[in-house]
């Protein structure tokens, strides 16, 4: 049997969190190592301009992102590791699949409807502050997918929708033109923590409730300090299921951990007791991969590098298959 594809981008936007690491790349680093599969991973960073425009901010993340990748220990001679701006053919075919895409599909959009109900709520232009980047954004994420023929796409839930109109487009591009695409599939991976933040709410960039991934050592105490408790003493029994710092410790703790852990709050531990083992715990796991984090911040050349073999390899099988997509509309040479 042929292997599955898998594939999936991270916008470059803000610093990697705990969050970001139990839920998207500890299981991606994971799979990548699964014989069965070949994983694409990319730095979306021209997702990145469709909510941001400042370029310090894009610059700055795509570097934080990429070292953070790097030094959780994707092997990057197994996954093709890349970013999409470095891949002319994703933009390429962004535009011959905007000529087939129906504009109502990309209206029923969750983003794009999100923002005009705002509008509309706020007795705003219903489009106002919309951008063709956000609007048109659905496109790009189908060029990503369907580029490099990917099977599988695993993602969030507020994702679906996006691959599933990737997955409508190629059908019509297949039907209308010639079967160059694969139709992938959305994998919401549900056995995985969707870790809660500092307030208990999901952890989050927009509430502001994060833990970055890498912080120093003493801020990582701090921060876990922070975490929101209630007023119950030492001695008091706690509802591990009701509490945060259970929470991220068993994202973190293996099965008898996370067991006696929950003893000990049947038991009474004291907050202040919880979460010196929980910052012990995170920081332990954490701490070999800060180092080498800081080492690759400090190496730009070298993460570049690593982009440029990535980019390499992508082109293996965008060059080809974009060859394919423009004879089929009709752009080709004359002969
Ligand atoms: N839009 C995705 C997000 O915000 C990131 C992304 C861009 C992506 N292109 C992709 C995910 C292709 C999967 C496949 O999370």
């Amino acid at each position: 049997m042929s292997k599955q594809r898998v594939l999936t981008g991270i916008t470059t936007t803000g610093t990697p969190h705990l969050g970001n690491y139990v839920g998207a790349i500890r299981p991606a680093i994971a799979a990548s190592t699964d014989s069965g599969t070949e994983s694409f991973l990319f730095l979306a960073d021209y997702h990145a301009l469709i909510k941001c425009q400042d370029p310090t901010v894009v610059r700055q993340s795509s570097k934080e992102i990429a070292a953070t990748w790097l030094a959780l220990g994707l092997d990057t001679e197994r996954a093709v590791f890349y970013r999409q701006s470095d891949i002319p053919e994703i933009t390429e075919l962004t535009w011959i699949l905007c000529c087939n895409a129906a504009k109502g599909l990309m209206n029923r959009a969750h983003a794009y409807k999100a923002a005009v109900q705002a509008n509309e709520e706020a007795g705003e232009d219903p489009d106002f502050g919309v951008t063709m980047g956000l609007f048109s954004y659905p496109v790009l994420m189908a060029a990503d997918i369907l580029m490099f023929g990917a099977h599988k796409v695993p993602v969030g839930r507020d994702q679906i929708q996006h691959v599933e109109m990737a997955r409508d487009i190629a059908q019509r591009f297949n039907h209308n033109f010639a079967p160059l695409f694969t139709l992938p599939e959305a994998v919401v991976e549900d056995h995985v923590a969707v870790l809660q933040g500092l307030d208990g709410r999901k952890m989050s960039k927009s509430y502001n409730n994060t833990v970055p991934l890498f912080l120093p050592e003493k801020q990582l105490r701090k921060a876990i300090n922070k975490i929101k408790t209630n007023l119950l003493e030492p001695g008091e029994p706690k509802d591990a299921d009701d509490s945060t710092v259970f929470q991220i410790w068993s994202a973190f703790a293996s099965a008898e951990e996370t067991a006696r852990m929950r003893r000990e709050f049947e038991q009474g531990i004291a907050w202040g007791e919880a979460k010196k083992e929980l910052f012990e715990l995170v920081n332990d796991t954490l701490a070999a991969a800060r180092e080498r984090y800081l080492q690759l911040m400090d190496d730009p050349t070298h993460i570049e590098q690593v982009l440029q073999r990535g980019a390499e390899r992508a082109r293996s099988f965008s060059t080809p298959l974009l060859a394919q997509v423009r004879d089929a509309v009709g752009i080709a040479p004359m002969r």
